[in-house]
């Protein structure tokens, strides 16, 4: 198959957005209000994206359910919560502004859950020392996404759907275009622009469960990566602790933290309350050590202190794995999770109607009467593109990006709800850092005809092909090496696992798709195998150089966490050979008024002004 590319379908923006879920929407609609043409791609439809699955609320200090919260609080509890590993500037920065990023959304028309005073109303969740996350019912990332789509698609914004980005062009380093095809009729596209955001979101699909759907493959983290951007902390992968984990077919939905911040708790096989036997020493003075205090917290009582099934994600999703391996976990290998017993129906459905119905229809389950079964879901990555606090650029000039597909903000370990404020806060920022460097850009930018040969080559080389291999069973290789790189690590199955991705890598070249680029679902998965290998190996290469167990990176050979390995991010980037590089760098000491809240009392913090 050739195409002339004089025929290639060109638009031209100042930005083009690639991705289009909550933080690609923020970004996009703050470009357009800073007076950009900006061009938004998404893989799939509009408002298709990951983000309805942070059911639960966005995390910002409003202080509405308890005043003592503020700014600081939730820094220091970002930062303990991501084991000290966070970039401390992101942390500031999304502490300072979560709490306007919410108010405006309200403004927009977002409708959020009420206190009985008429103020958006907050629940609890893991590792927020207070009730934090403005909510509604437990379809928060739905409300989100509809109210950015509605009010971002009057500002102007160009959106270009069921279209997949490949390759970033560049003129001099500089970024100068993204080449991508409609995934309806395999045509190619050409985007010029002076500057992308990529908000692609993370890469669940190398997993086999995951609560991602189909369009997370990696893709800007690949083409960033491509590109000559850097990638950070990539061997910290969330499991979320409540998955569905039965009947099969749907292993691996999420079931909110919401239901564990409404008083859900979490059992064995012999119905014990496990939770109350993991709590780890750094959260001691944090965690309630017996049901009646955590009771008397969820009842508002301020001097108790909160529930151990609200610990952070890391620690409840390995406690309910060290119970299945003690031999007490539920009939399908997982725990069992209550919140019948706690709540009246009424509440359970006024609070969690989505749950009630996904178990309903999903599960036979009325969760009203009867107890959920869940397990680990792969969630989230926060490793991902390295980025510059304040303006979001990558270390290629133009090139941006935002949301779950840059790494830093979280450390090793995200608290559940700032991935709301997260792309709210840093899609804005982005927005900001693309127009002041538009707006300094010298001259008009070039696109090489041989840049785009090169990338549609590449694109239709599964096409012509006379045979080779299939790729959905590549994928499912993949998976299988993932099996490896999961929850817990050793570092032989680390090699094991980049051993077989180096062997899969000539299957990788011989990928065969058969049939035409028309309506061809086994071209688009061939075209997203690439960046799920990329995306596995980077996670893979980062979790054998780190020699400790930290947030959601476990080595069963190097058990807790080791004081030097805290001064330590891993980087990768692509050699020039094409090789992929993965090294450790030293991090930065945070500035003294980030240390000293870090490291404080809470007492210290509490009651502060509202930022
Ligand atoms: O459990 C949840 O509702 C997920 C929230 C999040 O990932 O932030």
């Amino acid at each position: 198959m050739n195409a002339d590319i004089s025929e290639i379908q060109t638009f031209d923006h100042d930005v083009v957005v690639i991705g289009a879920g909550g933080a690609g929407l923020r970004a996009a609609i703050e470009c357009s209000a800073q007076g950009l043409n900006t061009g938004m791609i998404c893989k799939s439809l509009l408002g298709k994206a990951h983000t309805v699955m942070a059911e639960g609320g966005a995390a910002a200090s409003l202080g509405h359910t308890d005043e003592r919260d503020n700014w600081k609080v939730h820094f220091r509890d970002t930062i303990r919560g991501g084991k000290f590993l966070n970039q401390w500037r992101m942390a500031e920065l999304h502490a300072q502004h979560a709490a306007d990023r919410v108010r405006e959304l309200e403004e927009w028309g977002a409708v959020f859950d009420r206190t009985p005073d008429g103020y958006i109303n907050q629940r609890p969740f893991g590792g927020h020392r207070y009730p934090r996350l403005a909510h509604t019912g437990d379809r928060t990332g739905l409300e989100i996404i509809r109210t950015l789509q509605d009010y971002g698609i009057h500002q102007g914004i160009h959106v270009h759907q069921e279209c997949t980005a490949l390759k970033l062009l560049k003129d001099s380093g500089k970024i100068s275009g993204v080449f991508g095809y409609w995934r309806d009729t395999g045509r190619f596209v050409l985007f010029r622009t002076k500057a992308v955001i990529m908000a692609t979101g993370g890469a669940g699909k190398i997993w086999r469960v995951t609560s991602n759907s189909w369009e997370y493959t990696g893709d800007g983290m690949e083409m960033a990566y491509s590109a000559g951007a850097e990638l950070i902390d990539m061997e910290f992968a969330q499991f979320h602790p409540t998955g569905m984990i039965w009947p099969l077919s749907v292993r691996g939905i999420l079931v909110t933290e919401g239901v564990r911040g409404e008083g859900g708790v979490l059992l064995n096989s012999e119905n014990e309350r496990f939770m109350f036997n993991y709590t780890p020493d750094r959260f001691k003075e944090e965690t309630a050590d017996s049901p009646e205090e955590a009771q008397r917290w969820l009842d508002g009582d301020t001097s108790a202190r909160r529930p151990p099934e609200l610990l952070t994600r890391d620690v409840v999703a390995k406690s309910i794995m060290k119970e299945v391996e003690a031999g007490r976990g539920s009939a399908h290998g997982g725990a069992y999770l209550d919140i019948a017993s706690r709540r009246d129906g009424e509440y359970i459905k006024r609070k969690l109607p989505s749950m009630y119905h996904q178990f309903k229809e999903l599960a036979e389950v009325d969760i009203t009467k009867e107890r959920m079964e869940v397990g680990p879901t792969l969630h989230y990555m926060m490793g991902g593109i390295a980025v510059d606090g304040d303006t979001q650029m990558t270390a290629v000039p133009g090139l941006f990006a935002c949301g779950e597909c840059t790494g830093g903000m979280h450390g090793a370990n995200r608290l559940g709800g700032n991935s709301l404020s997260d792309l709210l806060v840093f899609g804005w920022l982005a927005g900001k850092g693309a127009k002041e460097y538009v707006r300094q850009l010298s001259r008009p930018l070039q696109i090489d005809p041989d840049h785009i040969e090169e990338a549609r080559r590449q694109a239709v080389g599964p096409l012509n092909q006379e045979g080779g291999e299939n790729p959905y069973l590549l994928h499912e290789e993949l998976q299988n090496i993932m099996n490896d790189v999961n929850i817990v690590r050793t570092a032989d199955g680390l090699k094991r696992a980049i051993d077989s991705l180096e062997e899969l890598k000539p299957k990788l070249a011989n990928i065969y798709a058969a049939g035409s680029s028309q309506y061809n679902p086994g071209w688009n998965q061939a075209l997203s195998m690439r960046p799920m290998f990329i995306v596995a190996e980077a996670v893979a290469r980062a979790a054998l150089i780190r020699e400790e167990s930290r947030g959601a990176h476990t080595r069963l050979d190097f058990e807790g966490e080791r004081e030097e390995w805290g001064n330590i991010n891993i980087m990768i980037c692509q050699n020039t050979d094409g090789s992929m590089d993965a090294r450790k760098v030293g991090r930065n000491s945070p500035p003294d008024h980030l240390a000293k809240i870090a490291y404080s009392n809470l007492e210290d913090l509490e009651g502060g002004v509202h930022v």
